[in-house]
């Protein structure tokens, strides 16, 4: 089969495909045909060295698909060839075939093409999970989400609007506001700004945001913490500003003073908490995580919710697609066709 095996560590041009063996399928897991990939900004940080959750090198580059299952292992049972399924995996997306657990491979939503199933699974997920599951957000809430136009933005600005919270939409460019604002947030604040953050102050007011996504880090994380209302709680589901270089000492310490943090005293003071997920770590809980993908794929049925599919590649121009997210000029999800 031909796949994206990432051998070394390196800039977006590194990436190219190449003729590797299918997959054995082991007793307990599926082989699964690839017909849409979904780009992550993990899979940015796996290529350049900087993601705790990766494999060691060599490994084929990928955390989610969509397929139809070839083949089956001997143990698994209630499971048929030809079934349309998501997969998630800490590796091997970026490729015509991939195994993996059968519980790592969810039906995919019928309502859905190929390509809207491929930017569903991951940024659905971490947006229900950090909204719903860690900060348990109510329909009296108001919302703050930050890079509200990107994969988890987008999933996060429609799931919260669609439950009928305000939403504040943060992002860097206008363009991205908008696209936000179209998906149904109510004020939507530019980070790009000379004024950012005291516009963010402006538009909350003393009402204050009782939950925030917050997936930026550094000065976009601090602006939101201080937005927090008593008993807000703001979630982290990542840092993508955080620009450090292992061999960079000094980018090193300037990722550190970036990073989320909140003292005990701000916290009890405020009455406000903080929270973090990740969804790779929650793999080994496939009885924890499937009820709450069963709420997720139920409601976005009720509420007709699509997902944004920004951008459309051949998985041969996976150098590209990576060039794209990596220069922050995505909006939507970044899909790759095989
Ligand atoms: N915890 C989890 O389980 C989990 C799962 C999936 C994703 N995530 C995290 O969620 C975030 C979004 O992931 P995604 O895959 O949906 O990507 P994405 O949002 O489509 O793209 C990343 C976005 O981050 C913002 N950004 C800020 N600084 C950046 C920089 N220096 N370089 C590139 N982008 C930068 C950009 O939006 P603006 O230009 O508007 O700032 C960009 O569009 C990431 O931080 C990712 O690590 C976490």
């Amino acid at each position: 089969m031909r796949a994206v095996v990432l051998r070394r560590h390196g800039p977006a041009e590194i990436l190219s495909l190449e003729s590797v063996p299918d997959p054995t399928t082991g007793s307990e897991q599926v082989l699964v045909a690839v017909e849409a990939i979904g780009l992550n900004f993990a899979e940015v940080l796996s290529r350049k060295g900087l993601y705790g959750w990766s494999p060691d090198l060599p490994y084929v580059l990928g955390m989610e698909a969509v397929g139809v299952i070839e083949e089956i292992g001997d143990r698994v049972e209630g499971r048929e060839i030809g079934e349309r399924v998501l997969v998630a995996s800490q590796f091997g997306s970026y490729a015509e075939k991939i195994a993996v657990a059968a519980s790592s491979a969810l039906p995919a939503l019928d309502s859905y093409t190929p390509e809207e199933n491929a930017a569903f699974g991951v940024n659905y997920m971490t947006a229900w999970v950090s909204l719903l599951e860690m900060a348990r957000m109510r329909h009296t809430d108001r919302v703050l989400v930050s890079a509200a136009a990107g994969g988890v933005g987008t999933a996060a600005v429609q799931i919260a609007s669609s439950f009928g919270c305000e939403v504040v939409a943060l992002a860097s460019s206008d363009a991205k506001l908008q696209l936000a604002r179209n998906l149904g947030a109510t004020d939507a604040v530019c980070y790009g700004n000379i004024g950012f953050p005291d516009q963010l102050l402006d538009t909350v007011g003393s009402r204050g945001i009782d939950v925030a996504l917050e997936t930026v880090g550094g000065h976009v994380f601090k602006a939101c913490a201080d937005c927090l209302a008593p008993f807000g709680r703001i979630v982290v589901a990542g840092y993508a500003e955080l620009d450090y270089k292992l061999w960079n000492p000094i980018s090193l310490w300037r990722a550190w003073r970036g990073m989320p943090r909140m003292s005990m005293e701000s916290m009890y003071k405020g009455s406000k908490g903080l929270l973090s997920t990740h969804l790779g770590y929650l793999v080994p809980y496939p009885e924890i995580v499937r009820p709450v993908w069963d709420r997720l794929t139920t409601f976005v049925e009720e509420h007709k919710i699509r997902p944004i599919v920004g951008h459309v590649f051949q998985l041969a121009d996976v150098a590209e697609a990576h060039q794209l997210m990596e220069s922050r000029g995505s909006m939507g999800k970044i899909v790759m066709r095989v």
